[in-house]
């Protein structure tokens, strides 16, 4: 029977015989033995191959194997603490599923290198270990909004007619002979919802033609759109940070292995305490000029006004509160603030910045008909949408998490690049 790598070392199966399925991590031949680290997807293990204890053809096969050559071996797991993770496999069967050819990465470790060969790359310890980390992130916040707090998932579709987020960085497609985009956000599709289902989400790709070449913009992202009826913006919030604050506990409890395993200080995670701080956006501003930045009130966040407000914070922070006229036409504005909508962004720490964008939705025909045509807005491709407020409208709210954002912080990694399999730019589309 076969068995894996994980499972070896959780049930320290010293003394016994295994059979292992992978692929060559990394290889030494010294005399009449082998030294093979082997990997599967649970872990790396040595394998000791002694010439005179297997038999023609498995030592040929263990000489010959090349970096990522696939293979079945046959075995006693020994203690070692010299060997990785403390166990050994003792050699009695070695035999080679496809030998294949040389390994390209070897030497040149280059960005642009790996990036040309991701689909290889993604074998790597590295990668094995950050795909992992967003499997169980992700799974996280869904088990949040769905047995915490009894969401439904939709499906919403991912070639549309209309934008969400302003038109600058719509993918324009030919839809059959007619102007079509790539979804910018589902949000719009998510409200239709709220009307029958109550609270729901979407996850799926959302689209962007951004020009910027940055550590945090992708042009293709997964992004997790909760909406909910009934909701105003303290409790769409609250909801925000309770699903944040679930899905970091939940990874910090159950896989620091993997946290570490990407570098990341578990001790920094287990500061993410509720609640998350909140500032309005005014405050927000004189705070990025007094601790050496430049920006002038009306303007929006970048980048580097972000990391002002977020180095040296262990907490994410909402900035809540901005000037109407710079956000999205769909933000109600706040009947105690005027000028400025009920919205707010959320920014992890330590230079992270924005994850979140949320707001609440107005819910009014006229009150939004008067803010599209402000925003110029063509209402004939909103009018679906509009029908949204013409038929038993109700107060809602909702908001966006770009899930790569999410796991960058989460995991402390340089660049959103790493966050995703292969990350779609302004300068990458292959492989
Ligand atoms: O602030 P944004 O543009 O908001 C919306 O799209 C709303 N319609 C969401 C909603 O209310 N349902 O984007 C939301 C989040 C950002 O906070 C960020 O995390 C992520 O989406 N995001 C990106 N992630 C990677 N690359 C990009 N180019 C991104 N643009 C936005």
């Amino acid at each position: 029977m076969i068995t894996n790598i994980g499972t070896i070392l959780l049930q320290k199966m010293e003394g016994k015989e295994v059979a292992l399925r992978g692929w060559v991590h990394r290889q030494r031949v010294s005399g009449n033995m082998v030294f093979t680290v082997i990997r599967d997807p649970s872990g790396i293990m040595q394998v000791a191959v002694k010439k005179d204890k297997v038999g023609e053809k498995d030592w040929k096969d263990a000489n010959d194997a090349y970096v990522e050559s696939s293979l079945t071996v046959t075995g006693v797991v020994k203690k070692d603490d010299r060997a990785p993770g403390g166990y050994e496999i003792q050699a009695t069967g070695f035999t080679l599923i496809s030998r294949g050819e040389p390994f390209p990465i070897a030497k040149d470790l280059s960005e642009e290198f790996l990036m040309d060969v991701r689909h290889l790359w993604l074998r790597s310890q590295k990668m094995t270990a950050i795909m992992k980390a967003r499997h169980f992130l992700d799974n996280y916040l869904r088990e949040y909004l769905d047995e915490k707090e009894g969401f439904y998932e939709i499906a919403p579709p991912i070639i549309t007619k209309s934008g969400c987020e302003g038109g600058s960085t719509l993918f324009e497609m030919d839809y059959f002979g007619e102007k079509a985009y790539l979804t910018q956000s589902s949000q719009m599709y998510a409200e239709v919802f709220v009307f029958a289902l109550g609270k729901v989400y979407v996850l799926a790709p959302s689209f962007r033609a951004e020009k910027s070449r940055t550590v945090r913009h992708l042009a293709e992202y997964w992004h997790l759109e909760p909406e909910m009826a009934f909701y105003d913006q303290k409790m769409n919030m609250e909801l925000q940070e309770n699903m944040v604050h679930y899905a970091v506990d939940k990874m910090v409890r159950e896989h620091p292995e993997l946290l570490e395993a990407c570098g990341r200080d578990v001790n920094d995670l287990k500061k993410v305490t509720l609640p998350f701080d909140r500032m309005d956006y005014a405050k927000a501003v004189d705070k990025v000029n007094e601790l050496g930045g430049k920006m002038e009130h009306g303007q929006d966040f970048g980048a580097d006004e972000e990391a002002i407000l977020t180095k040296t914070r262990v907490k994410p922070l909402f900035i809540h509160n901005f000037p109407s006229d710079i956000k999205a036409f769909y933000m109600k504005d706040d009947p105690a603030k005027p000028g400025t909508v009920l919205n707010a962004d959320l920014l992890a720490p330590a230079g992270h910045g924005e994850i979140i964008g949320g707001s609440e939705r107005i819910w009014h025909y006229d009150e939004l008909v008067t803010k599209m045509k402000a925003q110029k807005l063509d209402i004939k491709d909103y009018e679906w949408y509009l029908d949204l407020r013409r038929y038993g409208s109700v107060p809602h709210s909702g908001f966006g998490l770009g899930i790569e954002r999410f796991v960058k912080w989460v995991l402390n990694l340089d660049h959103i690049r790493d966050t995703i399999p292969f990350p779609r730019t302004i300068n990458r589309c292959y492989p």
